[in-house]
């Protein structure tokens, strides 16, 4: 098979890139980086390779946005030391030589951290909860976060704004503000997480403020010409199940204070792109193009032809994670239709072990 006229091998533009195809590497965080929080040369090899061989977009690992409490897991990647933006600057040049677009992904963990996993040890959210389960890591339970008071907030925000400025300096065609999976900035928008009682908790308008001024600030230090995302989900990595949003009207209300911002597109991520959403007979990329114009980036157990195909029928980019981890040749074997498989997270702890990475 090798129909290349379809959707999925169609160019897309969005602003002045051009994305060769619609299938993209996730971001992936790796736990390699050494003391100067630089990851391993084999993770960086890692993600030219996947632009070498085919992807039209290639995201960076999650990138902690400060040394104080951003920090989720051990051995992340910062970009603010000069050291850092000229290891990962060498990466963002490859990509380009290879022919797609970079994108570095921002992140702060908010609550999903642990005692002693930042180098100046604060555990801080938008209320002192924890998250019920245990963290799997660890095998304890995660620290109760101090509620963040508006210095900690401007504080935190400012590390996304360093942080974006190491992105822009290392040349990447863009970043990427992690606003899903249960971290910080997905804690303010959902009540599950925030219970405050000031400007930035209750209604909906409030949780969101913290994510308008992270935005907003980021905005700022990007040039024109750069690329600004924004990632969202539904769910948490901790207490998987519960829905972090009330229903279609609340998320649809999200999307469209999202799309008022100044942000060149949106990625959704799901457990799987094409489950149906908050009881309704749509799908959380079908949910969100009803409310947006914004190009659509969607993700979630794509991992052959036909999901691919399927999943840019109501997105404009397609994301795989476990499978681009895995498959170096992901591109090339979707585009000749054969049969992949479907990878289990046990498979994509690979990620996270010093082997090296196909
Ligand atoms: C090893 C690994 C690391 C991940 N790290 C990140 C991350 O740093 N940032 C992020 O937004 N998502 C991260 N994710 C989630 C993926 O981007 C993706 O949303 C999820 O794995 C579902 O896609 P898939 O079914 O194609 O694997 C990670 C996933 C895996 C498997």
């Amino acid at each position: 098979m090798n129909e290349d006229n379809n959707k999925l091998f169609t160019p897309v533009t969005i602003k002045n890139f051009t994305f060769k195809n619609r299938i993209g590497v996730a971001p992936m965080t790796r736990i390699s980086a050494d003391e100067a929080s630089i990851p391993r040369q084999d993770v960086f090899d890692f993600l030219v390779r996947r632009a070498e061989n085919g992807a039209g977009l290639v995201y960076t690992e999650a990138i902690v946005t400060d040394y104080e409490s951003a920090q989720g897991y051990p051995r992340q990647s910062r970009i603010t030391t000069q050291k850092q933006i000229d290891a990962w600057g060498k990466v963002a040049a490859e990509i380009r030589k290879k022919g797609a677009v970079s994108i570095m992904q921002l992140f702060h963990c908010g609550r999903m951290a642990w005692e002693g996993i930042n180098p100046a040890n604060r555990v801080i959210a938008p209320s002192p909860l924890s998250p019920q389960q245990d963290n799997p890591m660890t095998g304890a339970p995660y620290p109760v976060p101090e509620e963040m008071s508006v210095f900690d907030i401007n504080h935190v925000i400012n590390g996304f704004v360093e942080t974006a400025r190491g992105a822009m300096a290392a040349g990447f065609d863009g970043i990427e503000i992690h606003g899903a999976h249960g971290y910080l900035i997905n804690q303010f928008l959902s009540s599950y997480s925030n219970k405050r009682t000031d400007a930035y908790g209750g209604a909906l308008e409030n949780r969101f403020r913290f994510a308008r001024e992270v935005i907003q600030a980021v905005k700022a230090v990007i040039p024109d010409d750069r690329l600004l995302f924004f990632r969202i989900s539904n769910w948490g990595i901790a207490d998987m199940s519960v829905s972090l949003f009330s229903g279609p009207d609340e998320w649809q209300d999200l999307i469209r204070m999202l799309s008022a911002q100044p942000i060149d597109a949106l990625s959704v991520s799901t457990y799987n792109f094409a489950d149906t959403a908050f009881g309704t007979n749509r799908n959380m990329a079908q949910l969100t193009r009803e409310v947006t114009n914004l190009p659509l980036l969607i993700c979630g157990k794509i991992h052959d032809r036909k999901t691919a195909d399927q999943a840019v029928l109501d997105a404009d980019i397609a994301l795989s994670a476990k499978s681009m981890l895995l498959n170096p040749n992901l591109v090339e074997e979707i585009r000749e239709g054969r049969d992949l498989p479907l990878y289990s997270a046990e498979e994509a702890n690979r990620a996270y072990t010093g082997e090296e990475l196909p």
